[in-house]
């Protein structure tokens, strides 16, 4: 096998760089291992280049990443630049334009690792969110009327198309049916009693997917009742496939269920045949940590195991999350960052070691 598995590398701001590092020392010692050859060309995307020049996306930084197959973000986030920009113009910015419909993020205890429900183990803590990615509230579609009067109206227009959730409904569907879990089981979060237009088209919309898969057992709940059930029964979970809002709230849930932002990743997946995706641990930038060697890389490191999964090398990804889940149940006293009886540097040479 010849290929080469070309990356772009976005490490960003805050911590971002440091994680970065640890995932890129993983994945080179696993190409090691299962010969492959890669390629990571590092961008300076984020903060500092953004005050620099007022910049986010270069120009051509868009076509540059189509030419890649995957792109490794490390985090974004910066004290000096005001809230959303960044968020905006860079991380939404690029699952938008390089259409990554699907983000996926699974909620998988790992051995070793603190759990906030009390008497859980690994066994009871492991199912995948599918959000929707490219809709919903998240499109930016509103306005404001009579700004800065005592009569202000702001509106702000959550949109659902047919095309935009019956893309990700499928795709839940035919993963679900991939995962092949004994509980074979997709459930659809949403919020139907409420929001009876645009949940409605995705219930029927869901409904009528669900014919094309009848060896996958499909379940509904309204999302508030999703967030008291995964804390109450994790265990009940299989697949949830879910709204872009709702998503993005009940995948922190998953987080800390999970053990928090040290350990949790996610992927923004373009499958469609020449799509880009692109891979992040789902914290922040913790600029308070930066540059100490403190922060936890394991969620970095676990997006490097999913990007190799999504992106046609599933034997080193398993190899990935076997010595992660080595490192966290044999090694590091906590996940937590300045925490974890290890440097930063030391987590990424542990899960080296412990690669087969
Ligand atoms: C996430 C984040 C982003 C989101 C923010 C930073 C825009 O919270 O990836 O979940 O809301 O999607
Ligand atoms: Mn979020």
């Amino acid at each position: 096998e010849s290929k080469t598995l070309k990356i772009a590398s976005v490490p960003g701001d805050g911590t971002g760089p440091e994680v970065t590092a640890e995932a890129i020392k993983v994945l080179a010692a696993v190409a090691e291992i299962e010969k492959f050859h890669f390629e990571v060309e590092p961008l300076d995307w984020g903060g500092d280049r953004y005050l620099r020049t007022g910049e986010i996306i270069p120009e051509g930084g868009l076509d540059l990443l189509r030419t890649k197959d995957a792109v490794f973000l490390g985090a974004i986030g910066h004290p000096d630049v005001a809230p959303g920009i960044l968020e905006k113009g860079l991380l939404l910015d690029l699952r938008f334009k390089l259409d990554q419909y699907i983000n996926l993020r699974p909620v998988k205890l790992l051995p070793g690792v603190e759990t906030p429900l009390a008497g859980r183990k690994p066994s009871d803590i492991d199912f995948v969110v599918v959000r929707e990615n490219t809709e919903d509230l998240y499109c930016g579609v509103g306005g404001y009327l009579k700004k800065d009067t005592p009569d202000e109206v702001a509106v702000q227009q959550a949109i659902y198309t047919r095309k935009g959730c019956e893309r990700c409904i499928r795709w839940a569907f035919e993963y679900t049916r991939q995962r092949n879990s004994p509980k074979k089981m997709l459930t659809l979060v949403a919020k139907t009693n409420v929001l009876t237009f645009g949940h409605d088209l995705w219930y029927r919309t869901f409904e009528e997917v669900a014919k094309e898969y009848p060896d996958v057992k499909t379940d509904y709940n309204h999302v508030d009742a999703c967030c008291m059930w995964m804390v109450k029964n994790p265990d009940y979970y299989d697949v949830i496939v879910t709204t872009n809002m709702f998503g993005d709230i009940i995948t922190d849930l998953g987080g800390i269920l999970q053990g928090g932002m040290g350990v949790a990743a996610g992927g923004n997946l373009n499958p469609d045949s020449g799509g880009v995706s692109m891979f992040e641990p789902m914290g922040g930038s913790a600029p308070k940590y930066a540059g100490q060697n403190v922060i936890n890389p394991i969620a970095a490191i676990n997006a490097m195991a999913m990007l190799l999964e999504h992106s046609g090398f599933p034997i080193a990804g398993r190899k990935i999350d076997a010595a992660v889940a080595a490192v966290t149940g044999t090694k590091m006293k906590s996940q937590a960052a300045g925490k974890m009886g290890y440097s930063t540097e030391e987590v990424g040479d542990l899960v080296v070691e412990s690669l087969s």
